[in-house]
């Protein structure tokens, strides 16, 4: 029932949180580039609050309920893969939020091309997560040095199915 939540919870989270992360970079238009003040103030306000009250809030949710599934899960090495595309979200998500801060000033140096920049590198990163989490893919361990996988056998706090690590499970068999 907890993991049902919390699944249910991630992926309302990241359907806000990916589409945000698209569709804002749209909305990042400089005051030169619009009809007249009453666009700018409302076009403004508009894309703040989406960022404000609705984005970055999912973003922390998706990140938090991702972050209790770890402890629900037998993950194995694609979750780590998947960490780095979500830092790649993040990523974007500040550069996002750079631009927005930067349109409210005086002097706005931002190009159109940063739209569209922005726009790919969300999309990029947003396939990789859910390629890595719906196609859960066996990472080989060979390519990595010895030190990375030092331990591997251990048992980890709090964790409920040691052999998950280094195991090469789908991550399917999850204790409910
Ligand atoms: C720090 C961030 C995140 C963490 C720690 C995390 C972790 C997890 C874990 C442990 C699961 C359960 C996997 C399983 O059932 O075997 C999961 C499920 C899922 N995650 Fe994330 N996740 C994060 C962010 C994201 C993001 C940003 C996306 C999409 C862009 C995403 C998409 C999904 C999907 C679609 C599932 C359901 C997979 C399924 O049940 O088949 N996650 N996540």
């Amino acid at each position: 029932m907890i993991l049902l939540t919390l699944k249910i919870v991630h992926i309302a989270a990241i359907a806000v949180w990916a589409g945000g992360l698209v569709a804002l970079p749209a909305l990042l238009l400089r005051n030169d580039e619009m009809s007249g003040r009453a666009a700018v103030v409302s076009l403004h306000h508009f894309s703040r609050f989406a960022h404000d009250a609705l984005i970055s809030p999912a973003a922390v949710l998706a990140i938090a309920s991702g972050t209790a599934l770890i402890f629900f899960v037998a993950a194995d090495h694609w979750l780590f893969l998947k960490l780095v595309a979500v830092a790649g979200m993040v990523g974007v998500h500040m550069l996002i939020a750079g631009a927005l801060d930067q349109l409210e000033e005086s002097v706005v140096r931002l190009a159109p091309w940063n739209r569209t920049v922005l726009t790919i590198a969300a999309s990029l990163f947003i396939l990789a997560v859910l390629a890595l989490v719906l196609g859960r893919p066996v990472i080989p361990t060979d390519w990595m040095p010895e030190w990375l996988l030092e331990g591997q056998d251990g048992e980890l706090p709090l964790i409920s199915d040691g052999s998950s690590a280094g195991s090469g499970s789908s991550g399917r068999d999850t204790p409910i």
